[in-house]
């Protein structure tokens, strides 16, 4: 039997046992004003699967707080995707000794990537004596049963990961934002890409029903949602794990049918399946926001190859073009890791030269972090961390460059931004983003959050764009 003939959606009766023990465990807790707090490492993925421990632990009778210090349940959902992640988790969970130490009845759970690792999984056991429970990123269903486990037999529960990898839906959600969403379509990675823990952490590709993600963005949608952004770690190949007879175009195009004024956005997309059908799909149909967010990695062909990409720069750039002669206008953005091993001065001066052939608005740049158990970390030729920091700041000057010039362009137009509030460092100015996803910061008000807002740009740097509203 195949992985993927494995992944399946989970049973009434797997899905009664979470609802049996999200009862008890709200049994327990009534009428004590019991409180969780759950703390986020990580990427969007990570973001929403917190909004789901959040959703489910409200059904087992606890409120959210956002101070750990008068939290009764700690949740703490790691990422594992470079090694600066890890250490951060680790140094908060470390800090909450002191917690446990004032109020030992506060129980603290690890969950995400992190603890899938069976070495980080251990390290938490014995280093950290005060960890109530931890569970792996597919065992989201089980976190009632472990919590009720844990409080009325008192023994400390290990969970890291399913035997199987499992779609769980119906789970409650408790969405951050009243304006923004995540929705995930999909689970995992198939790609082994050589540097990335992903596919070891968070399984086998697994996609979730097409009447089960319209029925959810219809919903939001309804509640005056504007901005959903649907989730995988690559979304192009959604379906492509089971047997439906849709793909991922097919999908924005039933979701570009409900009514309502939102934006929808995906990510992350790879470059060798990013089809001409997605895109002409996103041509011809407004809801779908005007962005493409598109991990390039590297611009040498030999290192892209070194890490298990299946493109090259040629047919990176033939999606690139496509993108721009349909879609005119279009946001590119991309994500670039530097110091890969191997990685030559001629290498990095070929993606020098893509960022400015391609010239994207934003690059989300990365040194290399070598992770236990993927092949890159085991590959000659480490690059050393004086290395990587030259080039890394290399990079940011040649984006700056780029990305200080194409927003130029945007100065004098009227752009409709979706406010997100009062800006976190200048309690003047608001802030939001425009269909581009681009930041920009303007003279708003407290009403205007969550609203889409006309504004005339009259300034502009690299990282952001200045204006006032119309
Ligand atoms: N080191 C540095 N960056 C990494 N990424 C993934 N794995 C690593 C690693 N080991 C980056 C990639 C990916 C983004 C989410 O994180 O650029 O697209
Ligand atoms: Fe990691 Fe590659 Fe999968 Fe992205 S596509 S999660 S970089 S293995």
């Amino acid at each position: 039997m195949t992985q993927e003939r494995k992944n399946r959606i989970l049973s009434p009766r797997e899905m009664g046992e979470c609802r049996e023990y999200t009862e008890k465990m709200r049994q327990l807790n009534e009428g004590k004003g019991k409180k969780v707090f759950v703390l986020t490492f990580g990427c969007q993925q990570n973001e929403a699967d917190s909004e789901k421990l959040a959703g489910m632990s409200m059904d087992m009778g606890y409120t959210v707080t956002k101070d750990p210090h008068e939290a009764d349940l700690i949740l703490v959902n790691t990422c594992a995707i470079r090694e600066h992640a890890e250490k951060k988790a680790l140094s908060i969970i470390g800090q909450y000794k002191h917690i446990k130490a004032a109020r030992p009845e506060t129980m603290i759970g690890v969950c995400g990537c992190m603890v899938v690792q069976e070495h980080r999984a251990e390290e938490i056991k014995f280093r950290y004596p005060y960890v109530d429970f931890i569970f792996g990123t597919s065992s989201l269903h089980r976190f009632p049963k472990l919590l009720y486990d844990k409080t009325t037999k008192g023994k400390r529960l290990y969970c890291p990961q399913e035997s199987e990898f499992c779609v769980a839906e119906g789970l409650r959600i408790n969405r951050e934002s009243n304006y923004r969403a995540w929705v995930s379509i999909m689970y995992g990675c198939n790609n082994f890409c050589s540097y990335c823990i992903v596919p070891y952490v968070r399984g086998r590709e697994r996609s979730r029903e097409m009447h089960e993600i319209v029925a959810e963005v219809r919903d939001l949608a309804q509640r005056g949602y504007k901005d959903i952004t649907l989730l995988g770690q690559n979304v192009n190949s959604y379906a492509k794990d089971s047997e439906f007879t849709y793909d991922f175009a097919d999908l924005m195009a039933e979701l570009s049918k409900i009514e309502g004024d939102f934006l929808l956005r995906f990510m992350t997309s790879h470059p060798k399946d990013a089809s001409k059908k997605l895109i002409d799909t996103m041509a011809q149909n407004p809801k779908i926001a005007r962005h493409f967010h598109l991990p390039m990695q590297s611009g040498s062909d030999e290192i892209l190859a070194k890490m298990n990409r299946r493109y090259d720069t040629k047919k990176y750039l033939e999606t690139v073009d496509y993108l721009r002669e349909k879609i005119p206008g279009i946001t590119i953005t991309t994500d670039i890791i530097v110091g890969f091993p191997g990685e030559t001065e001629e290498d990095f001066e070929g993606t020098l030269n893509m960022l400015r052939r391609v010239k994207f608005d934003m690059i989300y740049s990365f040194i290399y972090s070598p992770r236990k158990g993927t092949p890159a970390a085991e590959m000659e030729c480490q690059i050393p961390d004086s290395v990587k920091s030259e080039r890394f700041n290399r990079l940011l000057a040649v984006q700056n460059e780029i990305a200080f010039e194409l927003n130029q362009q945007e100065v004098g137009k009227t752009l409709r931004v979706l406010c997100d509030g009062i800006s976190k460092n200048n309690e003047k100015v608001y802030s939001g983003r425009t269909e581009g996803n681009k930041i920009v910061f303007f003279d708003g008000d407290e009403s205007d959050t969550g609203k889409y807002i006309n504004v005339k740009i009259d300034r502009a740097e690299a990282f952001a764009l200045y204006g006032q509203k119309v």
